[in-house]
């Protein structure tokens, strides 16, 4: 059995790592080990088998004796142990959730639903470094695999809709009590079925703009509005979200060197782990609506069609709907006015799970099998 070690754990990826584990029954397939930045010694998890005590996630000498290592510790963790671990000659596989390594050319963006050819090229040639893809990026291809697979996409801009959870747990957090404060000033108001609207309105659009209004981790008010920008600021007008749209989506696919364009805006809504995205995809041939929607319903078993219908829209293809399941469903499917080969998609998915922890553990189990 290969021994794996496992960093990072506890946080909010990590957590859903180890329970979407337990689920599979992925522990009964390895020999894991559970490290630790502060509590050595501790005890690990609770995964259905015995483990040892917690070790030293800076021991690199703890740290060499794993053939696997799958770290959802972040990129700090990664850019300083991965290099010197490497250096110290081990030769063992990384999964990293972290984007610190992802456009390494020796590093694979993992999403193998999409791209296991991708995987087993790199397998075959001794590849050693896998890396989870921005979860936007991941949720889009799970999606829209489809037409991906059937080489339609001449280009694509994806507007998102994006998640709390994408930001961190902290985030989720203050989002929620962004949300409580936005309620409590219009409370009063609000239980009165005859006080007027905008004395509703104005209350709270004066707790957002108050100083006192929780934003330490966001910045800005969230809940009651949006941000129109997520991760830092490449200087040129774009964010690094969307420079990842077109770098990741490309690299997953294996065509880096034959890229296709992707690009569009990325913003942040209070949602709680769902990642939405409206899309504009020229399709670089005129298929019916039908074919592409057998296409997109068929390409894998997460895929699914959300018949363009106002009912079944409204309570299937939402955040709501969604959160904690394995589903990326697509809708909102329309030739748009622009001509026959611009295709209109809306799709919806789980970032913590497409987009962050099940791409890790599926990639372990390709190392198990
Ligand atoms: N960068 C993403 C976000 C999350 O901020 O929503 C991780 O891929």
């Amino acid at each position: 059995m290969l021994t794996v070690g496992f960093i990072g754990w506890r946080g909010m990826v990590g957590s859903v790592l180890m329970q979407r584990m337990r689920e599979e029954q992925d522990f009964s397939l390895i020999d894991p080990v559970f490290f630790t930045t502060s509590q050595p010694g501790g005890q690990g998890p609770s995964v259905g088998k015995e483990v040892p005590p917690l070790k030293d996630a800076r021991s690199i000498a703890e740290l060499k004796a794993m053939d696997v290592i799958v770290s959802c510790q972040g990129g700090d963790y990664t850019t300083e142990i991965f290099p010197q671990l490497r250096a110290a000659g081990w030769h063992g596989h990384w999964i990293d959730a972290a984007s610190a390594l992802r456009m390494e050319q020796d590093a694979v963006i993992i999403l193998d639903p999409v791209n296991q050819p991708v995987i087993d090229a790199a397998l075959a040639k001794g590849g050693k470094n896998w890396v989870g893809g921005n979860c936007t990026v991941s949720l889009m291809l799970m999606a829209l695999h489809g037409l991906f697979k059937a080489d339609l996409v001449e280009w694509a801009t994806s507007m998102t809709y994006q998640a709390a959870s994408g930001a961190g747990a902290q985030n989720m957090r203050e989002l929620l009590k962004q949300m409580g404060e936005a309620h409590r000033v219009a409370a009063d108001l609000l239980a009165q079925p005859a006080s007027a609207i905008l004395d509703i309105d104005r209350e709270v659009a004066g707790i957002l703009r108050d100083e006192r209004f929780p934003t330490a981790h966001f910045g800005v008010p969230l809940a009651g509005s949006l941000i129109p920008w997520i991760d830092k600021d490449l200087g040129n007008g774009q964010s690094k979200e969307e420079w990842k749209g077109g770098v990741e989506t490309n690299k997953i696919l294996g065509r880096s060197a034959d890229p296709l364009v992707i690009d569009g805006l990325c913003v942040r809504i209070g949602a709680m782990r769902c990642h939405s995205q409206a899309l504009t995809i020229k399709l670089r041939q005129d298929v019916p609506l039908d074919d592409i929607t057998a296409m997109l319903d068929a390409a894998n078993p997460w895929a699914k069609v959300i018949p363009n219908e106002r009912e079944i829209t409204m309570r299937e293809l939402t955040p709501a709907a969604v959160t904690g399941t394995l589903m990326t469903p697509v809708g909102r499917l329309r030739k748009l006015a622009m001509g026959p080969h611009y295709l209109s998609a809306f799709t919806v998915g789980d970032q913590l799970l497409w987009g962050a922890a099940e791409p890790l553990r599926r990639m372990l189990r390709i190392l198990v099998a």
